[in-house]
Formats: C-alpha cells, structure tokens, sequence
C-alpha cells in the first residue's frame, strides 16, 4: 500500500482524476469501479472537463458503483444513481447500458445482488477501482467486522456512517439504515486499487492505516494490505496525523 501526500484537495483529486482518465484512454474495454461521497466530487468535476476537453471516446467505457441506498427512489436526489449522474454519466454522456449501481429494490434482492457479482466477475478485474473511506475504515459500505471474502449484498449501515451522511439529507431520520453494497473480495477483484482521502475528518483513520502491518476486521480498509497495487492519495489535512 503506497501513501502519497498531494498537498491540496485539488491535486489529489487531479492526481486521481489523471489516472482514471488515462485508463479510459488507453485501455481498450476500460472497466472501473466507482465511488460517490463528498471526497469525490472534485475530481469526478476533473474527469468530466479531462473527457470533454480531449473529446475522449467512451463509447467502450463500462463502470460498477461500489454502493447504493436500499430502498431509496432511483430519482431521489440523495440515490447514489442520481448522484452519479449528476457528477459524472450525464456530463459526459455515459449510456445506462455502460454503467451499473447495485439494485436497490425490495423485489429479488439477494437474485439481484448474485446477478450483480455474477456480472462484475464476467466483465472483471477491474482495471481500476475508485474507493474513499469511511471515518470508521470502511470501503463501500462494508462496515468494521465485515468479513473479507463478502460478496454484494445488503448491509445494515453503522450509526457512525449514518450521522456522517446526515449532511446530505434534510434531516438524519431520513438517512437510509440499510445499502446494498459490493464486498471486500468483490472490491479486491482488481488490478489497481486507488483510494481518496480528504479533509481533516479522515486524518486519524489515515494515520491509523499508515501504521497497521496487518490487517484487522474491525478497519475494512486494512483487507487491502495484501492486495498488490494500492495506492492512498491524500491532501496535506487528511496526512497530517502521518508522522
Ligand atoms: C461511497 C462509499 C463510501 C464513501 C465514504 C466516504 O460510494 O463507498 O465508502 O467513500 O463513506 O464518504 P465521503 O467522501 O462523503 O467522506
């Protein structure tokens, strides 16, 4: 696992930016692995003017999101669907049959979510896969004790997580408790792994993973300790607890 402190919010983001979007340039049939979350829009801003810019193709271009709300409206502004949307497929014009979120419907579930993995292991490895990290180490939504061979499935979400995703809602009580997210073993079936951290809020959880030399199933984020190709790209707020 490489740490590269960038400095500020806007060069770790072009930093990751830069390296999702030489993916889609380069390699023939790009497959990601995306992420939402507040740490992710700037450089999703970044990918977007980098794709436009350079009037890239995309037309081969396929991604799966990490997660996704249950039971939450597909059209609800705070789906992850609508977010993506928002901040990406729309402003670069991805198709729907290019991208993918878990369903996150009540109808055929655990169906859905098979069909989910079966489809990201058919399609996989991800060329590259897009993570941010919860305040408590989580990746996705696989939340501290989630075994490391899980697979997507439905996951009950941690008080810690919710309180931290009450500031997108209008009030905490409308938060979903529960998202259907890939697993630890899903997120790993990659060749590339790149993870963004920002902000002071992430500082001790960074510092914390810096030190750890093995993993730990109550820090999902240290599942990746063995994984060959990570890399942690910060700001100077989110390092600053590295010593
Ligand atoms: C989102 C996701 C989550 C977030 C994490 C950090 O798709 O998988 O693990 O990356 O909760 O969220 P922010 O960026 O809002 O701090």
């Amino acid at each position: 696992m490489k740490f590269m402190n960038l400095g500020s919010r806007e060069l770790a983001s072009h930093y990751v930016a830069v390296e999702l979007f030489k993916t889609i340039q380069f390699n023939g049939d790009p497959l990601l692995g995306l992420a939402t979350g507040g740490t992710m829009e700037e450089m999703y801003e970044q990918l977007s003017s980098l794709i436009n810019h350079h009037h890239t193709d995309i037309s081969r271009l396929e991604t799966f999101n990490l997660d996704e709300y249950f039971n939450i409206d597909a059209n609800d502004p705070n789906s992850y669907r609508s977010y993506m949307k928002q901040q990406f497929f729309d402003k670069v014009g991805l198709t729907e049959a290019q991208y993918h979120l878990p369903d996150n419907d009540s109808v055929d579930v655990e169906a859905d979510n098979m069909h989910y993995e079966a489809m990201i292991r058919q399609k996989g490895p991800f060329d590259i896969q897009l993570l941010g990290i919860g305040i408590n180490g989580h990746i996705g939504f696989n939340e501290p004790g989630t075994p490391f061979d899980s697979q997507t499935r439905i996951v009950e979400l941690t008080e810690e997580t919710i309180e931290a995703n009450a500031r997108f809602f209008e009030r905490k009580e409308d938060v979903p408790v529960q998202a259907v997210s890939m697993g630890i073993e899903t997120i790993k079936y990659s060749n590339r792994i790149i993870m963004l951290a920002l902000g002071k809020k992430k500082a001790p959880i960074m510092a914390k993973l810096y030190h750890m030399t093995e993993s730990d199933i109550q820090v999902p984020a240290s599942s990746l300790l063995d994984h060959p190709h990570v890399e942690v790209i910060m700001d100077a707020e989110a390092a600053h607890l590295i010593d």
